[in-house]
């Protein structure tokens, strides 16, 4: 069981591998003192002399105390001459708080936050610290939670007004870590479409480094993740703190190095797109952040991600399940279907092992290109004439599920919808709707609009055997206007659109527990924590090339598990790339998530369809591994032409290793792959070759695996442990 250990000068978290320690400085000055490895007892001291404090924790708070001060949640205009985690203005026009202890109580479980995703459950301690702003009336009741089974800290607010005047929140982070030195490299994820998620790895220098959204999604450009690792951290050795948002709109995730090269590390809701009104008596919940610390380089920070993804973020029956094997009709079809071409795609798909036909896109209003119908979700008979039920009684007959693809936020000016309600779209009064992808924002601010996207997809899912739902999205915000919103809560617009979305996922989660969910945005465009409190499984990258797919499957991985990531095996050459790469290739990696097929398997030649049923059947048997085992990445695609990962069971006794070459020569040597995960002590048969090794051996001296001849070769072997 975790600790919080409270005494009047020092609070101290900690689980059998990490420590957190707070001190409660002369004034009520809550103060950071310390993240990393579990300490059985600690002095502050040392570390309040080398943050040029007095060792006794007084500070002189009249003569700018607070500008060399780590603190735990520090607020604007009084001293600290840094960005700070909390920026809020009074009636006055004037913008400082002056936050001092009142309370620090310990309690067993984790918090909850109303209406925002959150990690939860298992063996937990909370704590809530709460400070107050004496001229204001300001509380802010700090959130912190540590498991018992993963090295994780959980962070989050309830800022509360309980002055008498009117304050406004013009900033409110969800995490602030301060750090003495700067010898530290930002680590983010940064894309675009069809690119999602490089590794991008940047030595911190003097000013301010960060990534950022105000697109109202945690989008395709930047991930809500931010890791510090020292300039010598590897994937597995070396000190990393990993923080990462459980939210999905606009944030901020960066680093500020400043006086004394000290750094901070803030995240949270991105303030260009936030303020929020607090009047006498109200409170908001600031989105939670998690925090980890390794010292077992990227790879250690991962498994502790994924640790929390499996165990407190998804929720719900599929959790802990066996993914079903899809195919989706999109790359095979596109707009252009009618009932029978999608039997004819879904009879082969059953033919060969998949368990679940999707219907993506164009089933619904007059939907034959992406410029209309966005809103009405009545199916277009045009193209079936038998309505949704009787095909998903169809491919139910072919012992499949059946899964439908939605856009439920989203409004296209040619609808119905729109016509009938054009103030349901986001909008700037007097100003022309910008559109992109030829649509505009559902604005989920608004009750009756919420109610409307919740009606649409539940009246479909209660009215027709569904077992699976694609939740797609694909655009950003522009007009970030509400025309039922007053003008002094204008700006809290993004937020509430956040809250708005979380409230109807929060209903369709508990109305339909048996639908599992998966999330998309233009692909990857909204991969986080939020959502995957909502929704099981993710939609990685609308570009399906293999050899893309090892970059982006590569830095996804970074933060969220296999289970957590959608990835198929699309045609060649590919639609994104025009890339050919063999079958086996693109299984290869795709098996490395949540398998399926985005394609018309009735377009393969007859010895892909026999490779396609022995893929299949391997992924059947190995897929637990595939999907809950502990993932290692062990060769970067970042680094050179070569992607190596290795999944391994929890008992270690089965693992399977991924091994692909971009590009091939003719005159290199395969490298020895330096396992990882693996029982030192067991024996390892691989099942392709036969030959076995100790696995003490094969994270040693390693494996040399021997590539097929080619571009884009690739190898996926089954190693038993015994
Ligand atoms: C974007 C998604 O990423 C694709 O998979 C597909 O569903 C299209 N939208 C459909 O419009």
């Amino acid at each position: 069981m975790p600790e919080i250990i409270i005494t009047p000068t020092q609070i101290h978290l900690r689980n059998s591998h990490i420590s957190y320690v707070i001190g409660i400085l002369e004034g009520g000055i809550a103060a950071h003192l310390y993240f990393g490895r579990r300490v059985e007892r600690f002095c502050a001291a040392s570390v309040l002399r080398r943050w040029g404090l007095p060792a006794d924790g007084s500070l002189n708070l009249q003569n700018c105390g607070l500008n060399h001060t780590p603190q735990e949640y520090p607020a604007c205009g009084l001293g600290d001459m840094r960005e700070g985690a909390l920026i809020v203005r009074s009636a006055d026009g004037t913008a400082s708080a002056d936050l001092r202890f009142v309370s620090a109580e310990a309690e067993e479980g984790k918090y909850s936050l109303p209406g925002l995703p959150a990690s939860y459950g298992g063996e937990a301690m909370t704590l809530r610290l709460t400070l107050r702003d004496e001229l204001t009336g300001l509380e802010a009741q700090l959130l912190y939670a540590i498991f018992d089974d993963c090295d994780i800290i959980a962070r989050s607010a309830i800022l509360t007004n309980h002055g008498g005047g009117e304050l406004v929140l013009e900033r409110a982070a969800s995490l602030c870590l301060e750090l003495r030195d700067s010898r530290w490299d930002l680590v983010t994820l940064s894309g675009d479409w069809a690119r999602e998620r490089d590794v991008i790895r940047r030595r911190l220098t003097p000013g301010e480094m960060s990534v950022s959204s105000i697109r109202g999604a945690s989008s395709l450009l930047a991930s809500p993740f931010a890791a510090l690792a020292r300039p010598e951290t590897r994937e597995a050795a070396g000190e990393v703190i990993g923080a990462a948002l459980v939210y999905s709109g606009s944030f901020y995730a960066g680093a500020e190095v400043g006086s004394r090269d000290a750094t901070r590390l803030m995240l949270g809701l991105n303030d260009r797109h936030f303020a929020w009104l607090l009047k006498p008596g109200e409170r908001f919940a600031v989105p939670e952040a998690v925090l980890t610390w390794s010292d077992g380089g990227f790879d250690g920070m991962s498994a502790q991600f994924h640790r929390l993804c499996a165990a407190h973020i998804v929720r719900g029956r599929f959790a802990h399940a066996e993914r079903p094997i899809l195919l989706n009709n999109w790359e095979a079809t596109y707009f252009d279907f009618d009932e029978n071409k999608l039997l004819a795609i879904a009879e082969k798909a059953a033919e060969v092992g998949v368990e679940l036909f999707v219907l993506d896109d164009g089933w619904f209003g007059h939907r034959d290109a992406d410029n209309s119908s966005l809103g009405d979700w009545t199916v277009d008979a045009r193209k079936l004439p038998g309505g949704l039920k009787n095909l998903a009684e169809k491919v139910h007959t072919l012992g499949l599920k059946f899964g439908l693809w939605f856009e439920p936020e989203m409004i296209s000016p040619d609808s119905e919808l729109y016509r009938a309600h054009p103030e349901y779209a986001m909008q700037i009064r007097g100003r022309a709707p910008i559109e992109s992808r030829n649509q505009l924002i559902l604005d989920l601010s608004r009750a009756d609009v919420r109610d409307f996207v919740y009606h649409a997809v539940a009246d479909i899912l209660s009215a027709n055997p569904i077992d699976y739902v694609k939740w797609d999205m694909n655009r950003n915000f522009t007009n970030v206007g509400s025309l039922e919103l007053a003008p002094e809560r204008m700006r809290e617009l993004p937020h509430r659109y956040m809250l708005g979305l979380y409230s109807v996922l929060e209903r369709l989660q508990a109305d339909f527990p048996d639908v599992l969910f998966e999330s998309c945005a233009s692909g990857g465009g909204r991969f986080d924590l939020g959502m995957l409190y909502y929704m099981p499984q993710t939609w990685c990258s609308d570009n399906t090339d293999a050899l893309s797919r090892c970059r982006i499957q590569w830095g996804t991985s970074m933060v969220f598990p296999p289970f957590a990531m959608g990835s198929h095996v699309s045609a060649v050459p590919n639609h994104q790339t025009g890339r050919v790469t063999p079958i086996q290739t693109r299984a290869n990696v795709a098996m490395s998530g949540c398998f399926g097929f985005e394609l018309d398997l009735n377009k393969l030649p007859e010895e892909e369809i026999e490779a396609v049923r022995a893929i299949i059947a391997r992924v059947k048997r190995l897929r637990k591994t595939l999907l809950y085992g502990d993932f290692h990445r062990l060769l970067s695609p970042f680094e050179g032409r070569d992607t190596a990962w290795i999944t391994v069971s929890q008992d270690r006794r089965e693992a399977v290793l991924m091994f692909t070459r971009d590009l091939s020569q003719p005159d290199t040597d395969e490298p020895m792959l330096t396992l990882r995960g693996l029982d030192p002590a067991l024996t390892y048969t691989v099942l392709e070759t036969g030959e076995t090794y100790g696995g003490d051996e094969l994270m040693s001296s390693g494996l040399c695996v021997a590539l097929p001849q080619g571009d884009a070769a690739s190898v996926s072997l089954t190693l038993l442990g015994a």
